[in-house]
């Protein structure tokens, strides 16, 4: 049905552009951080084309004592494939990447809309929220691996 495989920091701008910075101009797709070596991108691919991206950073948050930590970024399903399961198989997918890496804590800044998908996967959030210019309000999530 689909496939999970690791593509380049290019190939997310497939959905990162659509999804997370429509009508945004293409260089706002692209993360600080995204060409690093200790950086991967995840991308899942349905029928051939690829349906839903994400991406996986070596960076620590102070607010976690944790020392091998990953942050999770830029999660995005096409709109046309929302809502199929593609997110929770991808999300799963980047955990055991990072559980094989011995990470111990995964975090992020999730979107306010995002934030049952996350809690469905047993993420907590933790703080107040926060704004993000021209994105929105955001929480930061976790979840111990
Ligand atoms: C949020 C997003 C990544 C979820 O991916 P998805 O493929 O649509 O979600 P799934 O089909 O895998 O859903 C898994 C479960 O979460 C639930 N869910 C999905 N999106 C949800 C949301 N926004 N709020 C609450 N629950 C949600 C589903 O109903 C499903 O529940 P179930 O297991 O009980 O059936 C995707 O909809 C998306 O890209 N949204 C726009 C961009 C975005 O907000 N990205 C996150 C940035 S932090």
């Amino acid at each position: 049905m689909f496939e999970i495989k690791e593509i380049s920091a290019f190939e997310t701008i497939i959905v990162r552009h659509p999804v997370l910075r429509f009508g945004k101009p293409i260089e706002s797709c692209q993360f600080e951080g995204d060409d690093l070596p200790t950086t991967t991108h995840f991308g899942l691919f349905f029928e051939g084309h690829i349906a839903a991206v994400i991406s996986v950073f070596k960076a620590k948050n102070i607010l976690f004592l944790e020392e091998n930590q990953f942050q999770v970024r830029g999660m995005a399903v096409l709109e046309q494939h929302q809502k199929k399961g593609f997110g929770k198989a991808l999300l799963k997918y980047c955990e055991k990447q990072i559980t094989n890496k011995t990470g111990e804590i995964i975090w992020f800044n999730s979107r306010e809309t995002a934030i049952g998908f996350y809690e469905k996967a047993a993420y907590q959030k933790i703080g107040d929220s926060f704004d993000i210019a021209d994105i929105g309000i955001h929480y930061v999530l976790f979840k111990k691996v």
